[in-house]
């Protein structure tokens, strides 16, 4: 673990060296447990969920699933490989492998405002989340009639203190975090949890599937109805995709720069898709049922969570006990998460303007705070306030997944394919030939080449209403 004095001492660029020796991932179990923590997160729990319900349920399902392997997959792939490479942030590492010259590394300063965006309104549905292990714990949200948990929750978003005062913790709870160093902390927590989350998963998928009347979500969750899928709801699948898997945005740049030089780029990028992929099934297969059996509003969007999983419980012997246990793995899914999202700039800030470790996190928690208020108070002092028509909530959410991943992701792409070129891919993803992958790696290739770009293209032009 790093201290204080250790963290002013990256000043020099030996120290900085040993800085990231030390916080490299030391085992390849680590870069995926690592790497999973950042995947999985609300984006499974709360926002697919909350998405599938409102954009009509399978068929939306298919089109994340398409961007996913198509999209999502060969971006990370792709991040992985540029940060190993350059052993830099993300913006440095753009900087490094861009030809003279060349402004690649907007890339990595566009990622930098994802990164605040993001971070603005997930550390508020994290405030929630924290809100309700509490709540759990003195038994006040246990209920299966839909109009009293719509009221709990709505009573906690609408208060501004409250709203403000969790996400504050929350920021409080990620800045000490990553001040400490994330390796030896987090992940070991992280890599014990996670399975638990699983288990836990499961066990409510059972209950929620068992409940009479759990037939209609299964029908919505695995027939698709493709007449509610427009342009609009195709971007926010892809957009989806992008969060889900944390790229377009330099997370994996940077995580990828702390990744063992013998790690399998392709091997672990899948898995981590195809696991994270499972965690947002089990979420679906956990609340759609229910929904539909306790007589919930399907479209209920960020409240879904939160007023469906109570109902679960109510309805489950030692309920009480597991709604607590359930909303702390979620806590600790998010908090992967966030450490990953908020790596992004403080590994900039000390690189680039060798700034002390503490003194980068606060810097970041400050900016976050200002910026995060405005999400956290979307839903009381400011919810009569609209910008582009959206709420400061949504506007945070949808410039970063709907615009700034995918523009990250289509300019990733292009650099790798276009820019970088397939001899360098080729050494990068084999190891420097250690790994017989030449047929991985060219289909990898020719996907993020041609037709990841052109998707990503055609998916946002479509979605932003310009073609
Ligand atoms: N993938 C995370 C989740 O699903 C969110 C995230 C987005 C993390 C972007 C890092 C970068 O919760």
């Amino acid at each position: 673990m790093e201290t204080a004095s250790e963290g002013q001492q990256i000043a020099t660029g030996e120290v900085a060296q040993s800085f990231r020796k030390r916080d490299a991932f030391a085992t390849g179990l680590g870069v995926l447990t690592a790497t999973l923590g950042s995947a999985v997160g609300l984006g499974n729990i709360w926002k697919f969920p909350a998405m599938t319900g409102q954009n009509g349920g399978a068929a939306f399902i298919i089109i994340y699933l398409v961007c996913t392997l198509l999209v999502g997959l060969p971006v990370m792939m792709s991040e992985h490989m540029l940060g190993r490479h350059a052993r830099k942030d993300a913006i440095n590492t753009m900087r490094d492998l861009a030809p003279r010259r060349q402004p690649w590394w907007l890339i990595g300063a566009a990622g930098g405002l994802a990164a605040f965006l993001i971070m603005a309104f997930y550390s508020e549905v994290a405030g929630w989340v924290f809100a309700y292990v509490f709540k759990a714990a003195s038994g006040s949200i246990l209920s299966t009639d839909p109009a009293a948990n719509s009221a709990t929750f709505g009573a906690l978003v609408s208060s501004p203190w409250q709203a403000l005062v969790w996400q504050w913790i929350v920021l409080i709870w990620v800045g000490a975090i990553i001040m400490m160093g994330v390796s030896k902390g987090i992940e070991r927590v992280t890599k014990k949890l996670l399975p638990l989350l699983f288990v836990l998963l499961i066990a409510v998928c059972v209950r929620s599937l068992t409940l009479d009347g759990a037939g209609e979500g299964i029908k919505f969750l695995f027939n698709p109805d493709f007449s509610k899928v427009t342009g609009p709801v195709v971007l926010a699948a892809m957009g989806l995709a992008f969060f889900k898997l944390s790229v377009g945005m330099g997370t994996m740049i940077t995580y990828g720069s702390y990744f063992r030089d013998d790690q399998n780029i392709p091997a672990t990028a899948t898995k981590v898709m195809l696991a994270d992929l499972t965690v947002s099934i089990l979420a679906g297969l956990a609340i759609f049922p229910a929904v539909f059996a306790l007589g919930f509003d399907v479209a209920a969007g960020p409240s879904l969570l939160f007023e469906i999983i109570p109902a679960v419980f109510a309805s489950m012997p030692g309920g009480n006990f597991f709604v607590i246990i359930f909303f702390l793995l979620t806590a600790i899914a998010a908090t992967g998460a966030m450490i990953s999202i908020v790596e992004v700039p403080v590994a900039f800030l000390t690189e680039q303007f060798r700034l002390p470790r503490r003194n980068a996190t606060l810097l970041t928690l400050v900016l976050l705070a200002l910026m995060g208020a405005l999400a956290a108070l979307s839903f009381s002092e400011l919810s009569d306030v609209s910008l582009f028509g959206k709420s400061f909530f949504d506007l945070y959410d949808y410039a970063s997944s709907n615009i700034l991943l995918p523009l990250g992701g289509l300019f990733i792409c292009i650099f790798v394919g276009w820019v970088w070129g397939f001899d360098n891919v080729k050494r990068a993803l084999s190891n420097n030939g250690a790994l017989d992958n030449e047929r991985i790696i060219r289909l990898f290739f020719t996907i993020a080449k041609y037709i990841t770009p052109l998707l990503v293209l055609l998916v946002l032009l479509d979605g932003l209403n310009i073609l």
